[in-house]
């Protein structure tokens, strides 16, 4: 889609402004707005203007690094690597650098299976520093089809999270998960548009573009720029640069390691290609032509210089993450019980056996969440309209979650009936 000219933007805003005149005449107020109204609007933007330009940070990439190891298990070098690049990127702008030809930003793919602690990371390393923040699916866009205007919302969304201040927005973080889905620009029927479409979009956001407050599609927008433009005799054009936005892009990549794979066989022909036993090993070796040939346009790929890949969990580092003490999975369902007055405990075997289950399931720690459902809602519907107010799951609960709680139920009312025969006799 080629973008529309300012000419024609006003053009448009003109035409729009007559059809609601004649449609609502004065009703609307187009027009009838009191002189002052423009005065408030520049003594707005003065203030804006005023503002500091630079952020606040002072955080280092150690600290950063051991805030995540509260609640990242495992995953060291992806932790090493986002820690140093966001605290780098952050205290670079503040040393307020204004021009820097060829300037690369430390844009991040973040490549690893499902449920390892991606999204996690962001959100931790977000709101740590406090900076504005959005995140989106890439799938968002490449089933609307290519339009430019949308991704172009990203930069948008970012100053409605730092509540309008696009001083603030330009120095937020823009996450875009399931990038994977953007890759294969080739399909049945020739190449495909809308998936190159949207990376070509993204590239120009992730080096340094300049993003109109508002969309030329949103008819609200058009409207309060009809209105300025009566009150004012000019649209006052508001931009976002986004030099110093950092681009963190994630997706699971299934199919990327047979590429890293194959290439490392083809190149040491006639050596022993050292055997690495796990599926994702091959991914520590990743090379930008390896993502080029899963898919990706190479002048994209040029956009994110930093690569972190992240580990598939072992039973031992679900286990390990159900026993932090940080772990919100846990605490999650503690608040569950304690919202009707039942506190719950978990006996280490139990985790250990809900950790054990999980891992079967191949979704790494999201498993965890639902191994827990499988074995607690029934204590969950149950228990609050019994007399219990404390529960101790062991591995026998979750190895068996309704012979368990029939055993306690009945206790329970060998018990009542213990007391009412003490009472009564
Ligand atoms: N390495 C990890 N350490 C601790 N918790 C984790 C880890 N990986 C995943 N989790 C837990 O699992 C949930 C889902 O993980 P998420 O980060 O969304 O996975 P993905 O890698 O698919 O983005 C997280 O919210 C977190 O509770
Ligand atoms: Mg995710």
């Amino acid at each position: 889609m080629v973008e529309p000219s300012p000419e024609k933007i006003q053009k448009d805003i003109l035409t729009f402004q007559n059809y609601m005149q004649k449609k609502y005449g004065g009703q609307l107020g187009i027009g009838t707005l009191p002189a002052t109204d423009a005065e408030v609007i520049g003594e707005e933007k003065e203030k804006r203007e005023t503002k500091p330009k630079g952020i606040k940070f002072d955080l280092k990439p150690e600290e950063l690094e051991s805030y995540l190891n509260q609640y990242i298990i495992k995953q060291e070098e992806a932790k090493a690597i986002l820690a140093t690049k966001v605290c780098t990127h952050f205290n670079r702008i503040k040393l307020g650098v204004q021009k820097e030809v060829g300037r690369i930003k430390n844009n991040i793919i973040m490549i690893g299976p499902t449920g390892v602690g991606k999204t996690y990371i962001i959100k931790l390393i977000a709101d740590k520093i406090g900076v504005p923040f959005v995140k989106a699916d890439s799938t968002k866009f490449s089933e609307t089809g290519y339009v430019g205007g949308d991704v172009e919302n990203l930069v948008r969304d970012l100053v409605d999270e730092a509540d309008g201040d696009i001083n603030r927005a330009q120095y937020g973080i823009i996450y875009l998960d399931e990038i994977d889905k953007l890759a294969g620009g080739y399909s049945s029927t020739g190449p495909d548009v809308s998936r190159s479409g949207v990376q070509r979009a993204l590239l120009k956001l992730m080096e340094e573009t300049e993003v109109d407050l508002k969309s030329p599609f949103d008819p609200v927008a058009l409207m309060e720029s009809a209105m300025q433009l009566r009150k004012t005799g000019k649209i006052k054009k508001e931009k976002i640069n986004t030099k110093d936005i950092l681009f963190i892009v994630s997706g699971a990549f299934s199919g990327l390691e047979e590429i890293v794979k194959k290439r490392l066989n083809e190149s040491r022909i006639g050596f022993n290609v050292p055997s690495l036993k796990k599926k994702f090993a091959y991914l520590k070796e990743i090379k930008s032509e390896d993502l080029i040939e899963y898919g990706f346009e190479s002048e994209f790929i040029a956009r994110l210089p930093v690569v972190a890949t992240f580990e598939e969990l072992e039973v031992e580092d679900l286990y390990a993450i159900l026993k932090n003490p940080n772990s919100p999975i846990i605490l999650g369902k503690k608040r569950d019980f304690a919202a009707y007055g039942i506190e719950i405990e978990f006996e280490g075997s139990a985790l250990h056996k809900l950790a054990e289950l999980s891992y079967q399931e191949k979704t790494g720690a999201r498993g965890l969440v639902s191994a827990i459902e499988k074995v607690l809602l029934i204590y969950e519907k149950k228990l609050p309209s019994t007399e219990i107010k404390k529960v101790k799951i062991t591995e026998a609960t979750v190895k068996n979650p309704g012979e368990e709680l029939k055993k306690y139920l009945n206790k329970l009312i060998k018990k009542s009936h213990r007391l009412k025969s003490v009472r009564t006799g």
